[in-house]
């Protein structure tokens, strides 16, 4: 049976049973405590906990999750993997036990063709709670399954929670029976690996807290209901039901194996070394295109760093299986034929995930040559000195300077037969991030423990934010923070975080700028210089209190700069209208990768499949952005489900927040982005945007920088000024300019040239003036000058012989330094009367070659050379001089 056929299978049984159809989150959901979506209840949590209404009382999905804990692991056995699928059923406070055994039951063991998946109900073994009595009851009446086949175990295998604190309970699992060629009889207790775990029914109603009931602890409260939360392991039952040994085998991770063996011309299960290879490529390239396909980029940051270590370890694995050509490409094809039955989006999307990965790889690809060498350099050295480990700053260095990460240090050390002195490396990483940080904090005032943020949420729920339509509103002092810690109040002069229950602040987010203003109360100012979001929820007000003193619980007016506000949402308004322009032109696979919104200007970066965005495009993409400008669009902002939003086309890049609601700004069928920014009314508020440059930023991502409304005509009339200005001094109509300024250039180059070539005329024919100019030094006549002009190393040979000529019968030495910008080149003669005393020209040269940066040598009649320091040629004539008095 076919995965997409199973995940059929699954939703469909549960829809029929009255659930919700809900899809998969994004793998990026906003909460903190997780990297990567790891289970198909997170984003069901508010629900369970009561923090929101649920709008359905029952659901299922099919979620993908990333679990990247043991990314080491990965491939070394087949057990493994970063990314799977779970498919689950959730109730909120409907159906409890006895609803979830039976629906779970009916699906595992019912035949295939009433639907189900036909396991055989003899070699199913379920699990409870050690003291679960009730669902111990409820498995034996509901599936007539003898006592002693159904098993109980402790808080560690029967009890899940997410692992911090929050909702949980004991659970159930369905185990599948694999054979006695599997491993020892017993049941789960005796063995998990012949007794694999299909599925998890976990009967979610607890609140873990700090410390999880898994080893023992007393949960710390009740969940406002008795809610179901399970998860069955798409992947396990795909390769059961596909008759293979295991995940590596079935029809969604075989295939990127195929054409790993392709590339590299050799087979999967031939060698064991090999088959390693395969399977981190074939995990790590599903985990990277999904991630990839949910917004996330590579960096060295959290989420970023992740990815770029699943690709870089795609690209180092297809390279120890001998392919040397780009590979990243290729892999993310058979992932996206593999995976858009169930996925479409990587369809839509692939030009943008294809031009991320291959941007990885190229950077990769750059890194792995110039840091391989000093890596071999150094594994060298060690072993030359019969040394086994690699030392921490030698690792520090190839992760600062060349940019490797220390997983990948560690695994070609191992490779190489060397450890690393990891202790060493991370005391050296450490210094530095505090030497970061330091320099960061005194930059920003004060950094304070998220935990106090999250008590003031804790206690009085989100800020409330009022300023998509108010500029000014009253609110409340719920927390105070000086020098980060929770005060009472805080008096004139102290840098203060001041958090409200309602604000028309905009707190920094998407790339739009904080809004600035000032908090007034009675008998007190607080100036707001920034707002932050420290905490999902939370708005943070920072600034000082310029009179009075502010106290907790004191009622304030909070109000905006609007003149800021305005210049703000005009660029983010803006940034929508380019982004849009940019995907008309460059196609959807140019995406927003970063913005700016500041007052009057803005910076929106995007992958670009194609490279440089050529000036032509430029221009087209700013006509039409003040095209738009000027059909004076409505610019709407509403709310609704992420469902429509999808159908309505929002651009969207990470899962946005939780529950189904999101914002759309919409300008009609221009431009229409999930965001929650401030924005104009219509676009005619912008009055222009100006398109000043475009530039790489690396890896595939370039950059826009462009002003909006009055800054734009402030530069434009400047340059307009320019402009006349230099008409005028041309006398040429604006125009002509560009040809008259081209012809100017070419003209002066052609003067220059002859000016040159005149000069070194009248240098060559300067033999006579320079003969009669000779220095006496203690009776050797010395001629050394500079001869400017970029004269020919032959041109300067003959007139140093044709000098050396007129010097006659006297001892005589030439030295001529023919110069040009950055070059000399120098030609030393003497007479048959200073060889006599010993003056040899290919002797002289190294007593002043030096001074000009340079050597040379001949004969003791004519010698030359050359250096690169024309700055140096009057001290290599004094060199040359004491040289000579010294005979
Ligand atoms: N949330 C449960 C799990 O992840 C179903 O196993």
């Amino acid at each position: 049976m076919e995965t997409h056929e199973i995940n059929r299978r699954f939703t469909d049984h549960f829809v029929n049973a009255g659930h919700t159809k809900v899809p998969s989150a994004s793998l990026i959901l906003d909460d903190p405590t997780l990297l990567f979506v790891n289970a198909g209840m997170v984003q069901f949590k508010p629900y369970f906990l009561g923090e929101v209404p649920p709008p359905y009382p029952r659901a299922t999905s099919i979620q993908k999750c990333v679990r990247t804990g043991d990314i080491d692991e990965v491939g070394k056995t087949t057990r493994h993997n970063t990314f799977f699928q779970m498919a689950g059923n959730f109730s909120f406070g409907d159906y409890f036990k006895a609803g979830a055994i039976e629906y779970a039951w009916n699906l595992v063991t019912g035949s295939q063709d009433a639907g189900g998946y036909g396991f055989d109900p003899d070699r199913i073994w379920p699990t409870v709670y050690h003291d679960d009595d009730e669902a111990f009851e409820l498995w034996r009446k509901i599936t007539g399954l003898p006592e002693e086949r159904i098993q109980r175990r402790g808080g560690k295998d029967n009890y899940w929670d997410m692992g911090v604190p929050g909702p949980g309970g004991p659970c159930s699992e369905i185990f599948y029976d694999r054979g006695p060629e599997h491993g020892r009889e017993g049941g789960p207790v005796a063995d998990e690996d012949r007794y694999l775990e299909l599925w998890n029914l976990v009967f979610m109603q607890d609140e873990r807290g700090e410390r999880s009931p898994k080893q023992g602890h007393k949960p710390i409260g009740e969940l406002p209901s008795k809610n179901i939360d399970t998860g069955m392991g798409v992947e396990r039952v795909a390769y059961l039901l596909q008759g293979v040994a295991n995940v590596y085998e079935t029809d969604l991770v075989r295939p990127v194996i195929a054409r790993a063996e392709e590339l590299s011309g050799r087979r999967y299960g031939a060698d064991p070394t090999d088959d390693v290879r395969f399977r981190v490529i074939a995990d790590h390239a599903r985990s990277g295109v999904m991630i990839i396909g949910d917004g996330v980029t590579p960096s060295n940051e959290a989420r970023g760093y992740v990815l770029r270590r699943l690709l870089r370890r795609i690209v180092r694995s297809a390279r120890l299986l001998g392919v040397r050509e780009p590979v990243l490409g290729s892999f993310a094809e058979v992932v996206r034929d593999a995976m858009a039955p169930s996925y479409p989006e990587l369809v839509t999307d692939f030009e943008r995930i294809n031009a991320v990965v291959r941007a990885e790889e190229d950077a990769f690809l750059q890194t792995l040559s110039s840091g391989s060498r000093i890596f071999d350099t150094a594994v060298t050295a060690v072993k030359n000195q019969g040394g086994t480990q690699l030392a921490g700053d030698q690792a520090f260095q190839l992760h600062d300077t060349y940019g490797f990460p220390i997983d990948l240090t560690l695994e070609m050390a191992a490779e190489a037969g060397l450890s690393v002195d990891e202790d060493g490396f991370r005391r050296l990483m450490n210094e530095q991030r505090s030497r970061a940080k330091a320099d960061a904090a005194a930059r920003k005032t004060g950094h304070v423990d998220a935990s106090l943020y999250r008590a003031v949420l804790d206690n009085h729920g989100n800020t409330v934010f009022l300023g998509y339509t108010e500029l000014a509103s009253e609110g409340r002092v719920v927390g105070l923070l000086r020098d980060g810690q929770s005060v009472a109040a805080a008096s004139e002069g102290d840098a203060v975080e001041v958090m409200l229950d309602r604000t028309p602040f905009y707190a920094e987010a998407g790339g739009q700028q904080a809004d600035t203003g000032y908090l007034r109360g009675d008998g007190f100012v607080v100036r707001v210089d920034d707002v932050q979001s420290p905490v999902a929820g939370l708005r943070v007000h920072r600034g000082e209190v310029t009179a009075g003193t502010v106290t907790l619980d004191a009622q304030v007016i909070a109000e905006i700069d609007p003149a800021r506000r305005s210049g703000v949402s005009r660029a983010h308004t803006a940034t929508h209208l380019v982004h849009a322009g940019v995907r008309n032109a460059l196609g959807t696979s140019a995406r927003q990768a970063g913005s700016l919104n500041a007052p009057g200007r803005l910076r929106f970066d995007f992958t670009s499949p194609s490279g440089a965005v050529s000036p032509a495009a430029l221009g087209e993409i700013e006509d039409e952005v003040n095209t738009v400008l000027q059909q004076n669009r409505e610019v709407e902002a509403y709310e609704t489900s992420m469902d429509e939003a999808r159908k309505l086309g929002a651009l969207m890049f990470f899962g946005e927040k939780y529950g189904d609601r999101v914002r759309v700004v919409d300008m009609g069928e221009y431009s229409r982005e999930l965001c929650g920014g401030t924005h104009v009314h219509r676009t005619g508020e912008l009055g222009m945007v100006k398109v000043l440059s475009e530039g790489s930023i690396g890896s595939g991502v370039r950059r826009v920088e462009a002003l909006v409304g009055l800054d734009a005509f402030r530069h434009m009339s400047k340059e307009h000024l320019l402009l006349t200005q230099l008409s005028d001094q041309l006398k040429a109509r604006p125009e002509e300019l560009p040809d008259r300024v081209a012809g100017l250039v070419e003209r002066l180059r052609v003067v220059e040239r002859d000016l040159e070539k005149q000069r070194a005329e009248a240098v060559l024919s300067s033999a006579g003036s320079l003969a009669d100019a000779a220095e006496d030094v203690d009776g050797t006549a010395l001629v050394a000058v500079e001869v400017p002009g970029g004269v020919g190393a032959n041109d300067l040979r003959a007139l140093t012989a044709d000098v050396r000529g007129r010097l006659g019968a006297r001892p005589g030495v030439v030295a001529l330094f023919g110069t040009d910008s950055d070059r000399v080149t120098f030609v030393v003669a003497t007479t048959e009367a200073a060889r006599t005393r010993g003056l040899a020209a290919g002797k002289l040269i190294p007593t002043f070659a030096g001074s000009v940066g340079g050597r040379g040598g001949g004969k003791a009649d004519l010698a030359q050379g050359g250096g690169t320091n024309p700055a140096g040629v009057p001290d290599a004539v004094a060199a040359l001089r004491t040289a000579v008095r010294a005979h």
